[in-house]
Order: C-alpha cells, then structure tokens, then sequence
C-alpha cells in the first residue's frame, strides 16, 4: 500500500467531468468556471470508454491529451478513470459470453451501463488492456492527482463463467464437498452435493434458497471484484508507484461488496453518497456514511483521511422524485463530510447533460448554466473550502458502532423469524440516536482496533465468528463497555444457528439467555415499564447473571426483560431484546454512553445543531452545524474559519455552519 499524502494539502473541490461528452468550446468555459467556483481535482473518463477505444483495439486518445492539457493549464488536477464500467457496444456484440446473466437465466444488452460479467475472461481482458493503455500514456501526466478504477463495483452474475469461479472460490473456502455441505447444512432439503459439477450459482428457486449459498455467493463477488480491481489497480501502479489508486464505493443493500474488506486494496477510500430521506434524514444519513468510509479508511491506511468522490449538489434523491436542496443543505453536508474526515468535496457532477438517462442528475453547472443559485453557492462552497487547510487530527467518537456487511446479507434472506430486521436500519437507527443525543461516533467492522472507545454497540450483528466473539470479550474483559441489541451473535459466519439459547455468541457476556422470538408486526408496539414503546421484535428473555432495566409491560412478555444490565468487572453488558422507539432508543444510549463515561461532543448544543471535533496535536476544531430554520444559541468561543471572526457564545444563524478553533 502507498503511503497516502491525502491528510495534507489543500482539501479537494470538483466532480465527475465528461469532457466527451460537449464540443471543445465549452471545455474552454468550463475551465474558467472551475477557477470561478476553485474547483482543484475533477475525474475524467469515468464512461468514456466508447470514446476512448472505439474498436478493439483502437485508441482515440487526442481529445482526452487535450482535456488533460487545459486541465492542467488551468491549476486543475486529475483522478483519472478506467472506463470500464461501461464497455462499448462493441463489446457485448464480439463477447456475448461475457454480458451478465441475472438469477432468472436472463441476459441483459448492452444500452445502459455496467453490462459485463466480472468473472467473464473476455470482459477482464477487455478492462486490463483498456487500463494499460491509459497507463501507458498518461501515468507521468502532470494532471494526474489520483487513478480512480473503474465505477461504482458492484454487479454480480449467473453465467457459465461465473459459475465456475463460484465453483473454484467455494474448493478454496471450503476445501471439499464435505466441508461445503456441511457449512451449508445440504441435509436439509435434500441438497447434498457429490460433485463440484451439481453447484452452480444461486439461481431463482421454487421455494427458499439455502441461507448459506447466499451468503457465499455475495462474499464470492466481493473478492471477484476486488480481484478485478486489483489487477487494474497492479497496471496502473506499475506505471508510476508515485500515483495514488482508488474506486469509489457504492453504499446500498444491493451492494455485494464488503468495503471493510477492501480498505487494504485502496490507496485511500473513497465512497459515493446519497442521502434517500428529506424531512431531516439526509444529515444522519450523510453523518453515518462519512462515519463508515473512515471506518474503512482507518482499517486500510490508519489514518481518518478519505475522500468524498460522489454526492449530489442540489438534489436530494428520493424514491420516484427528487427533492432540491435548501439554501445551505450542499455546504453543511460538504461540511459534514469534511469534519469527518474527507480531505475533500466531489460532486457527481461538474455539468448537466442534456441527453441521456441522468439529464435531470444534478450538476454544479446545472442546466440553468452559470447564471443559478446552484452554482453560486459552488462558487461560495469552493472559497470556504480553502479556509480549512489547517483542520486535522482525529474525529472525537467515544462509542463505536460496528457494521458487518456478511450480517447484513444473511439478515436479507427469506426463512429468518421476521421479514423486518435489516441490519443496516439497525445500525442506522443506532448510529442516528447518538447523532442526535450528540455523540461522536466510528463505525467498525468486527475486528477492528478499539482505541479508548468507551462503549462498543452491537447492532442485530447476526453473525459471530471466534475472532469476533473473542474481540468483544476483550473489549469487555479491558473495562469497556458493552450494548448489544437483538438477534446479534444468534448464527455463526455459515449463517447456521448457534445452539443452547440466543445470542449463542454473547449470552455468558450478557448474562442472559433468550428462549423465544416474538417479532412484531408492522406498526405494532408493546408498552414497556418506566415508558417507551417495543416495536419490530421482542423475546422471552431469561436472566443468567444480568439486571432487569426495563420490562415489556402488556402482552405475552408482560413483566419480562426487555433490557437488561450485567455487570463484568469494571464494564457493564447491555443487552436490548428489542427495537425501542425513536426517544427511548436514544435516552437508552445515553444512558449506556454515560455509564461508560463517553461524553457528548458539545453537551451545550441545542437540537438540531451538529457538533462534530477534530483533535490533534496541533489543536482541536469543533464543526457546527446548525440545520434548524432557527437561530441556536451555542455556548462556546473560538475563531470561525469561515468567516475569520471570533465566534464568542451568541446565537449560529439558521441553516449556517461554523468552524472553530477552540481556544
Ligand atoms: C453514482 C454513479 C454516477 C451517477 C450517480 C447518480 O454514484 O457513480 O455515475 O450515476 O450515481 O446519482
């Protein structure tokens, strides 16, 4: 891995660039609105491969040196992309082995993006020669800032390739028949396997698939594509080790990608986001997902440096309509990023096209053209950008929050005791009741260093392995402490289910054993004592060692625990046997986070006003950001980055931002 000089420098400001996409003339006014609005680094050649290698073979690399040059003329640098996200028409019609196959025996054409099996050799060859060939000619390119690999990883397959490195991946994880038979418990059902030739891909079934060549089949395609990656990712570090490589992540729950994973492949981490929700949502959504990449960036390089490689300038993305942004949401969700540790701010994208199936995706030069809102507060966006050069260190998170993408898969298959558990609203749902009680916040996958976090959440981590199970103990048996929630540690890294009482994997931690699920149905609510409200799950639980902290008070359960307390040695094991609502979730973390001694990163900020402190040697900095339509009064001194005045405890305007060096 490259030593990254991501933490230092100017922060990053830009986007998505396509060139190729207009006539030359407006790339002459492109650049001088990129001086306008200080935009530094802009990715090219994302989609580009049609234009770049119009017949195999065959490259037309004259207008992308013209690109580059007046890029480069004009102080703005580089992440250049292999375009082989989209593989030219071409393509498809000389490889038709290589076009994807869905679950259903489909094959998909070629006419959107993203059209290629990744386990496909025709299509890997295709991606290497293409990357070489940029390699080749632009690895010295002094525009060249950072490669950025292909888009978005993200796709899987059911084609005859793909089938056979299924095949070959499962020998290599499971050693034999035996072994796969038995992880996948093939008893069941009459699966039993007597030869590699009778596994294929999970195709669509008449009834339930097995959970657990499901959970194999997602973690195949995340190694295949970081496989496919890495070969691009070898190329073009051969070409010049001085450049720096990297693909942006994609976030979502069709993503069979485990980014943690990853973090060791890539030069920096760099992920897209796009907040869904509007009313208010979109700040927790933005804070979790610049949570995670740091999450991940600290696992690959060690340090809290990453890069927002995608979000949207003006619009919210919601389901069947798109919401534009209020005056100020694009810098406070900049702000957000960057307080969390993004060394920059890329948009997707620089300008709107006027064709194709994104003509209506947001742009920093939007259709309206210069003369918009949108683009004067790019203008405004990138001057502030250049006042925070001298914010570093660590972000403040005394809890941390751990995601696993293996439990959030197994947690989406058919047969589990309830339709509505989804890890990742657990861990949303978590992460976003302590953003709003105003703790700081990491997010990590099993395994990773706890350092000085107070107390380590477990939200519905279904899986448990040794490793895992052995570094929660530690955590535990060093004074840390402890809150596990629901249906975590219940199944082992197979997804079978650890016998003896739930959670199998923490029950002598926790003090508890539970006997019975009892999920709840949509918009149903069990009272609890002491008040608040059980909704999406509840269990008979059984006290072994534990506390009582509140009961479910109506019902089947009534008088039971709900939430329970055990003390080992300094530490305190939570344990919550069900979803609570909104407030009593978060009184609860609070209560947990205190008990552990964890504090607030400004106790003194009212709701609605996000407070986010980056510490280090040099100093600390603390980020606010106020997204009420109100003035907040906050409590605290020290000089505002952004505007160069002190900011001595008076009121933050509404929908503004300050950044302070404390005192
Ligand atoms: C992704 C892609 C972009 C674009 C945006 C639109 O992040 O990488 O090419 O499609 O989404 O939201």
């Amino acid at each position: 891995m490259q030593t990254n000089t991501w933490g230092e420098g100017p922060l990053r400001y830009g986007g998505d660039y396509n060139p190729e996409q207009w006539p030359e003339r407006v790339w002459r006014e492109d650049v001088a609105l990129m001086r306008r609005a200080r935009v530094n680094l802009v990715t090219v050649g994302v989609f580009a491969w049609s234009r770049l290698e119009p017949a195999p073979g065959r490259y037309t690399f004259d207008w992308l040196d013209r690109a580059l040059d007046l890029l480069h003329d004009n102080g703005v640098r580089v992440a250049l992309a292999t375009p082989t996200a989209s593989p030219p028409p071409w393509f498809s019609l000389a490889h038709p082995d290589a076009l994807p196959v869905t679950a259903d025996g489909v094959r998909l054409h070629h006419g959107s993006r993203d059209t290629y099996c990744a386990a496909a050799p025709a299509y890997r060859s295709a991606a290497r020669n293409i990357a070489a060939a940029l390699a080749d000619r632009y690895a010295h390119h002094p525009a060249l800032a950072l490669w950025h690999v292909h888009n978005e990883y993200g796709t899987t397959c059911h084609c005859e390739h793909a089938a056979a490195a299924f095949r070959r991946w499962l020998a290599d994880r499971h050693g034999d028949l035996d072994g796969l038979n038995d992880a996948w418990a093939t008893s069941f059902w009459s699966q039993h396997y007597t030869d590699w030739a009778q596994v294929t891909t999970p195709r669509a079934t008449q009834y339930l698939a097995n959970p657990g060549h499901l959970l194999d089949f997602r973690r195949f395609w995340s190694q295949t594509l970081l496989a496919a990656y890495t070969e691009q990712r070898d190329l073009l570090r051969a070409a010049n080790p001085a450049v720096p490589v990297t693909t942006n992540y994609v976030l979502g729950d069709w993503v069979p990608v485990d980014h943690a994973r990853w973090a060791a492949a890539v030069d920096l981490v760099a992920i897209d986001h796009y907040p869904s929700a509007v009313d208010g949502g979109a700040e927790e959504q933005t804070a979790l997902a610049a949570d995670l990449a740091r999450g991940w960036a600290r696992r690959g390089t060690g340090g809290d440096g990453w890069l927002l490689m995608e979000s949207a300038p003006n619009q919210i993305h919601t389901a069947g309509r798109m919401h534009t942004k209020e005056p100020g949401r694009m810098l406070r969700h900049s702000l957000a990023h960057v307080a969390r540790g993004s060394r920059g701010v890329l948009f997707f994208q620089w300008r709107a096209p006027a064709g194709g199936a994104e003509r209506f995706h947001s742009a920093l030069v939007p259709h309206a053209g210069p003369d918009s809102r949108v683009f004067r507060e790019a203008v405004e966006l990138g001057g502030l950008l250049e006042r925070l050069d001298e914010v570093e260190g660590r972000v403040e998170a005394p809890v941390a929050v751990v995601r696993d993408a293996a439990s959030g898969w197994a947690l989406r298959h058919p047969g589990l005791p309830s339709g509505r558990v989804d890890h990742d609203a657990e861990v949303a749902a978590t992460h976003r009741a302590l953003w709003r009680a105003g703790y700081g916040c990491d997010v990590l996958a099993p395994g990773d260093r706890l350092d000085g976090h107070r107390l380590l959440v477990l939200p519905a981590v279904y899986l448990a392995d040794a490793a895992t199970v052995d570094w929660v103990r530690e955590h535990v048996q060093a004074g840390g402490h402890l809150l596990v929630t629901y249906l975590s540690g219940v199944a082992d890294s197979h997804g079978r289910v650890r016998l003896g009482g739930y959670p199998g994997a923490y029950r002598n931690l926790l003090g508890v054993r539970v006997e019975e699920f009892h999920p709840l149905a949509d918009g149903e609510r069990l009272p609890l004592t002491g008040g608040g409200t059980a909704t999406v799950w509840s269990e008979t639980v059984h006290l072994t060692g534990a506390r009582p902290v509140t009961a479910y008070a109506s019902g089947v359960l009534a008088g039971r625990p709900a939430v329970t307390r055990h003390d080992v040695g300094a530490a305190t094991a939570w344990y919550v046997s069900t979803r609570p609502d909104e407030d009593t979730y978060r009184r609860l973390l609070t209560e947990a986070a205190r008990a552990a001694g964890a504090m607030p990163t400004c106790p003194a900020a009212p709701p609605g006003v996000e407070a986010v402190r980056r510490r280090s040697d040099r100093g600390s900095w603390l980020f606010l950001l106020n997204h009420t339509d109100q003035p907040q009064q906050i409590p605290v001194s020290g000089v505002n980055l952004l505007t160069g005045d002190l900011f001595d405890n008076q009121p933050l305007a509404p929908n503004a931002a300050a950044i302070l060096r404390e005192p």
